[in-house]
């Protein structure tokens, strides 16, 4: 069991994070242009802040558009894809509206990207010790510096600094990006993209560690993005749950792992072997699958709802709630 096994919500907010919103995403939607296939609407109707200090959580199964957010946010997103928003605020400025060099100005240094694949994020052809010194400069002989990575577990690669990124697992190379974006500039939001699903559980712990370790010490407000319930229960003060390209769900990680609201929600607890013991018997299984939630009408996962009428599957359930904490779901509205 790792050292770093909280118990769900003991990162709350308010004992970390504080009142100031650092960012604020307002009715963000991204659409991929039809190529030989069909377009695709990834994201849609998308609102929610983040505070200063505050690790908000993103979960959903594959293809509910977790990175899509991250890629649009940073704005590195493909040319077939289309962002919309009312506002994606950070810092008194709407990004969306930036030029591509005030963002530039922004991507790496006031908002850092861990993302999903790590490979594609560092050139194949340059030793990673020059790759470490374009980020870090002569600093990378700080001791300072080296013992931050080494806790990391990154001794190996320190020691080989000569290599290729090729001679070096895909969880050193992930563990050396997470240190490349929280180290180096020290930016105030971090989007981490599924940053620990390729390492195992000890090392997986060392990052957690680190990355609220920096979040206690600078202020940082982490956005975390997967779709491992043990992880964001370890780490998240609030949580949104993705379905289908929309947010079905926000609620601080004690109410979500508490008292869920959203069929969805409860779903993907019902699935978690964590939470699963002998007695309970075989472990819970959502039925069919998650293809064509991205429809315009209705609630994106009334096919899958054991709970769902027409209205449903006509009609989009309306925000419940704010920012803070929402769910969208025609059977909560009803009951309440
Ligand atoms: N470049 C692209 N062109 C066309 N469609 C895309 C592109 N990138 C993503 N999509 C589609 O957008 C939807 C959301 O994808 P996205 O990668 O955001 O999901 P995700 O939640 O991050 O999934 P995963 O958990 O597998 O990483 C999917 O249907 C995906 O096929
Ligand atoms: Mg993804």
């Amino acid at each position: 069991m790792s050292e770093l096994t909280l118990e769900p919500g003991t990162s709350t907010p308010g004992r970390h994070a504080s009142d100031d919103v650092v960012l604020r995403v307002s009715d963000l939607a991204v659409r991929y242009a039809a190529g030989r296939g069909a377009a695709v609407t990834a994201v849609r109707g998308v609102s929610f802040d983040v505070r200063r200090g505050e690790v908000f959580g993103v979960v959903g199964e594959s293809g509910s558009g977790k990175s899509s957010i991250c890629n649009a946010l940073m704005r590195m997103l493909p040319n077939s894809a289309r962002v919309e928003a009312t506002g994606v605020e950070f810092g008194g400025r709407d990004l969306l509206s930036l030029t591509d060099k005030q963002m530039r100005g922004i991507r790496g240094t006031e908002i850092a990207l861990v993302p999903q694949r790590p490979m594609t994020s560092l050139s194949p052809t340059t030793p990673v010790g020059q790759q470490l010194r374009w980020y870090f400069g002569d600093s990378i002989d700080d001791s300072d510096v080296r013992d931050s990575l080494a806790r990391i577990g990154l001794h190996s690669v320190l020691g080989r600094l000569d290599n290729l990124p090729s001679r070096f697992s895909g969880g050193q190379l992930q563990r050396l990006l997470i240190a490349i974006a929280t180290l180096t500039n020290r930016p105030s939001l971090l989007l981490a993209d599924e940053p620990t699903t390729t390492l195992d559980a000890t090392v997986q712990a060392q990052v957690l560690k680190l990355l609220l370790g920096i979040r206690d010490t600078l202020g940082l407000s982490i956005v975390y993005v997967s779709h491992d319930l043990g992880v964001i229960a370890q780490i998240c003060d609030r949580v949104g749950v993705m379905y289908g390209g929309r947010l079905v769900e926000v609620a601080t990680t004690s109410d979500l792992f508490h008292r869920p609201q959203h069929p969805y929600t409860k779903a993907l607890l019902g699935a978690m072997p964590a939470r699963w013991t002998p007695e309970r018997g075989r472990l819970s299984t959502l039925r069919g699958t998650a293809a064509g939630a991205n429809r315009a009408t209705g609630c994106p996962f009334a096919p899958r709802c054991a709970l769902a009428d027409a209205r449903c599957t006509e009609e989009m359930p309306a925000v419940l709630g704010d920012r803070t904490s929402m769910v969208r779901c025609h059977r909560v509205e009803e009951a309440t």
